[in-house]
């Protein structure tokens, strides 16, 4: 059977780094997957996780099951890094959250939850968005489509347009908001127009999922809530989906969340029973390091503050490197205004390079970036590959 199949199509972001593992120059660049690097080129395991797994591990006594919605104490920890501990949504009980492995696997159990209870729902996913989105919910057999978000021209979102995409979406469907850093675009709402998508959602009887993977690498870990916050009015309905890979660093360990926040707690169980359903025929149950970690540091004052500090680095560091690429460019005589990326948020630079470009920063430079749209990790960046790096971007521009 398996001489008739032809070649599987390559993923257009793990797939990037596969070829540049194949790449045998030594001065080849990675800047392709979401993925932090710290000064030195090197993925670190954060402080805050190295003495929460020491602890873990010393602690530890059963390997049985977890239950299918994972570990109750990481699901309120998780809640409360949401909402905050005293959000009348965690206080009236009527959210209800799934350990998940990762956030991909998170917006699976999302797109097989909504395909199974709501089959007449469409997804509606911002116009660009990550490259798995739709493929995700395709697999879940949730019909996708997109609705308008980015200003190409202005390097910057285009508000208006948003707004009556929004207004487009017919009652009953679901709409997927990146809850900070957009990916790929880096181009935020402000909280005030945060405010006027909420009252746009919650007028029409759209369901908000909120894909919230890069909590604290945009302007603070409170401040990227923002969005969420807006959306959290009395009565309202949401889905969240959490990832801890970016922020804890815990990217191998796969370990994310899928919150389903419902008018009442009695709708919050009942709704976490069918996803609990999506669970056992995806995986049965989560694994259980990683929300061993993430709910030892939250739950733990000191550790917490480590956190804290540790994002907080991570994302000083991704600023300088956004302002150090603006003035490496010009540098090298770069005419085109790249000044729009110092003000995106997160990992990403959404550079504007185009598909030829892209090929031949890899073919000629080695150097890896995504093509849609000529995504750049930013977080890849190192004092050390940013001369290089300025270097090859002016030449595939001339
Ligand atoms: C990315 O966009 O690079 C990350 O979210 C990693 C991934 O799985 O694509």
């Amino acid at each position: 059977m398996f001489e008739t199949l032809g070649p599987a199509p390559v993923d257009p972001i793990l797939g990037i780094t596969e070829a540049y593992n194949q790449d045998p120059n030594p001065d080849k660049i990675n800047l392709s997957v979401g993925v932090y690097k710290d000064a030195n080129g090197h993925t670190p395991i954060f402080r805050s996780v190295k003495k929460a797994e020491s602890r873990v591990l010393a602690e530890a006594d059963s390997k049985s099951y977890l239950g299918m919605d994972g570990d109750a104490d990481y699901q309120k920890a998780v809640q409360v890094l949401l909402f905050g501990t005293n959000h009348e949504i965690v206080s009236a009980q009527r959210a209800a959250t799934a350990q998940t492995p990762g956030g991909t696997g998170a917006l699976r159990v999302a797109g097989d939850f909504i395909h199974q209870q709501f089959p007449q729902a469409t997804v509606w996913l911002s116009d660009p968005t990550w490259a798995n989105h739709a493929k995700v919910f395709a697999s879940a057999e949730v019909p996708v489509k997109t609705y308008s978000y980015f200003d190409a021209e202005a390097n910057g979102l285009d508000f208006e347009a948003l707004l009556e995409a929004l207004q487009q979406i017919p009652d009953g469907d679901v709409v997927l908001l990146h809850g900070c850093c957009h990916n790929p675009t880096g181009v935020d709402p402000t909280p005030e127009q945060w405010e006027q998508i909420s009252a746009v959602v919650g007028q029409k009887g759209v369901l908000p999922l909120v894909d919230f993977a890069y909590q604290g690498l945009g302007d603070g870990l409170s401040e990227d809530g923002r969005g969420l916050m807006a959306l959290c009015q009395p009565g309202c309905e949401l889905l969240v989906a959490s990832s801890f890979s970016k922020n804890f660093g815990l990217y191998q360990e796969r370990i994310g969340a899928l919150t389903v926040v419902a008018g009442s707690q009695d709708a919050a169980r009942t709704a976490m029973g069918h996803v609990k359903m999506s669970i056992r025929t995806n995986y049965s149950n989560p694994p259980a390091h990683g929300s061993s970690i993430v709910k030892t540091i939250l739950n733990d004052p000191d550790l917490r503050a480590d956190w804290d500090a540790e994002v907080k680095e991570m994302r000083d560091r991704i600023n300088s490197m956004r302002k150090l690429f603006v003035d490496g460019l010009e540098r090298k005589g770069v005419r085109r205004d790249f000044s729009f990326v110092a003000r995106q948020k997160g990992m990403f630079s959404y550079s504007g390079l185009t598909p030829e470009q892209v090929d031949a920063l890899r073919e000629k430079h080695s150097v890896y970036v995504v093509k849609n749209g000529g995504r750049i990790n930013v977080a890849g960046m190192t004092e050390q590959n940013m001369d290089r790096l300025c270097e090859a971007i002016a030449d595939v521009l001339k």
